[in-house]
């Protein structure tokens, strides 16, 4: 056991309009209990569009849910079409905020260096970024999956100082494990893990890097998450297609009961 809290992310990508996320949530809570959302963080991510109701849900009837974001601009304000802010997402009550998604690496082109001023932009606005780094399958396949990967962790942080980085998750995704089915093996995500914590080390301390919650993502399901969930560095895990059915994402939150 280490101190960490584990973190349970839904991340609803371009799904649910915010009728049918203010459902998905009281399905999810309908589901939920105490001892599911006790000592660990469950977030969901869900659009933008559907925050506003989503915090509404929550403060009202109390729920053990925090709200994620999934994307955020660099900048507190400015002339940016489209566009969404860290002060805006935090008076909305988001905690956390997904940069650097491998979708939003490929189709909107972002590199580590943007990754990097969101991660920070998140951190000075009070959010927690969940920076999110991944090898493709032909990294994979070349045996060069670690220095991919940890080239982008090494490229998200520069702008991330020692005393903010405890605030700071990082998430493994392999991009060829994600919404393919395919997830990579316990002993795989462990590895990979463990090296992130190595290179979050060097970068800062190992107290410091001891502290960082490094999660899994990449076709997580009721069926892997407790392989998923002892191991050592994997402190959580960020879920796609199973966080759309409130069924599923709670046995993902519930994976300690003994069903
Ligand atoms: P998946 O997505 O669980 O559907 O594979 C994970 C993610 O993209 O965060």
């Amino acid at each position: 056991m280490n101190a960490r809290t584990p973190l349970i992310v839904g991340n609803w990508k371009m799904h649910r309009d915010h009728l049918e996320a203010i459902q998905l949530l009281q399905r999810l809570a309908y589901h939920l209990t105490e001892e599911d959302t006790a000592e660990q963080e469950t977030v969901v991510c869900p659009p933008f569009t559907a925050l506003r109701s989503l915090q509404t849900l929550i403060q009202s009837d109390r729920m053990a849910v925090a709200l994620g974001a999934q994307d955020c601009h660099p900048d507190p304000e400015g002339a940016h079409t489209g566009d969404i802010s860290v002060p805006m997402l935090a008076r909305l009550d988001v905690r956390y905020v997904v940069v650097g998604h491998s979708e939003r690496r490929l189709h909107h082109g972002e590199d580590d260096a943007l990754i990097a001023r969101k991660a920070r932009a998140a951190l000075a606005g009070g959010l927690r970024p969940i920076v999110c780094v991944g090898e493709g399958e032909t990294a994979r396949e070349s045996g060069q999956a670690e220095e991919v990967v940890l080239a982008q962790v090494r490229g998200s942080l520069v702008d991330v100082s020692p005393a903010e980085a405890a605030d700071l998750v990082i998430a493994y995704e392999p991009v060829w494990a994600i919404g393919t089915g395919r997830t990579a093996t316990p002993a795989d995500a462990q590895d990979m893990a463990a090296a992130i914590r190595g290179a979050l080390a060097e970068r800062y301390d190992e107290a410091t890097a001891a502290g960082i919650r490094i999660l899994y993502g990449g076709s997580v399901k009721p069926a892997n998450i407790r392989s998923l969930m002892t191991l050592d560095d994997v402190d959580g895990v960020l879920v796609g297609g199973a966080s759309l059915s409130a069924e599923d994402f709670a046995l993902i939150v519930g994976h300690r009961r003994g069903v």
